[in-house]
């Protein structure tokens, strides 16, 4: 069945909203694989987010995500890809539908990058590269 990787960034850690994110995906059916609370490093950063190197928001979103723990999971279930992401919302916090949670615990705190909580893969073969990268 389909897998995806989940990351709770460093602002939902520190917000200890990691029980209520990780409580709404399973409720929705998805079921957890596999669940660690890491440091990340650059190196993997780097990996993680090479589609994004060069792009204006790059620096400061590696700066982010190397500024606290982040708990990565990986969930499966028929869809949960697109799953994930619907639950997620849209990528700017201020705009994401409530009821997602980007659009109920996210907002915009006036810094270079968006804060937005948590990231999900968005294809198949995304999925399979970023669960490599997070899980050995
Ligand atoms: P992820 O699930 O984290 O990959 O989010 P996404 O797929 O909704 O967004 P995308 O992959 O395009 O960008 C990755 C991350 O970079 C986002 O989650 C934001 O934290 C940040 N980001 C993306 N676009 C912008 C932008 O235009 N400005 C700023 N400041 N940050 C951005
Ligand atoms: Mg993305």
């Amino acid at each position: 069945t389909e897998r995806t990787l989940v990351l709770i960034k460093p602002d939902g850690v520190a917000r200890n909203l990691s029980g209520a994110i990780l409580a709404r995906i399973e409720a929705k059916g998805y079921s957890l694989v596999e669940l660690k609370k890491i440091e990340a490093t650059r190196e993997l950063l780097e990996q993680h987010y090479e589609e994004h190197v060069g792009k204006p928001f790059y620096e400061p979103l590696v700066e982010f995500m190397l500024s606290g723990p982040v708990v990565a999971a990986i969930f499966e279930g028929h869809r949960v890809i697109e799953g994930f992401r619907s639950l997620a919302g849209t990528t700017d916090p201020t705009t994401a539908a409530p009821g997602t949670i980007r659009g109920d615990f996210g907002r915009d705190w006036g810094l270079k990058v968006q804060q937005n909580l948590v990231h999900g893969s968005d294809s198949t073969d995304s999925a399979e590269r970023e669960i490599k990268i997070w899980f050995q």
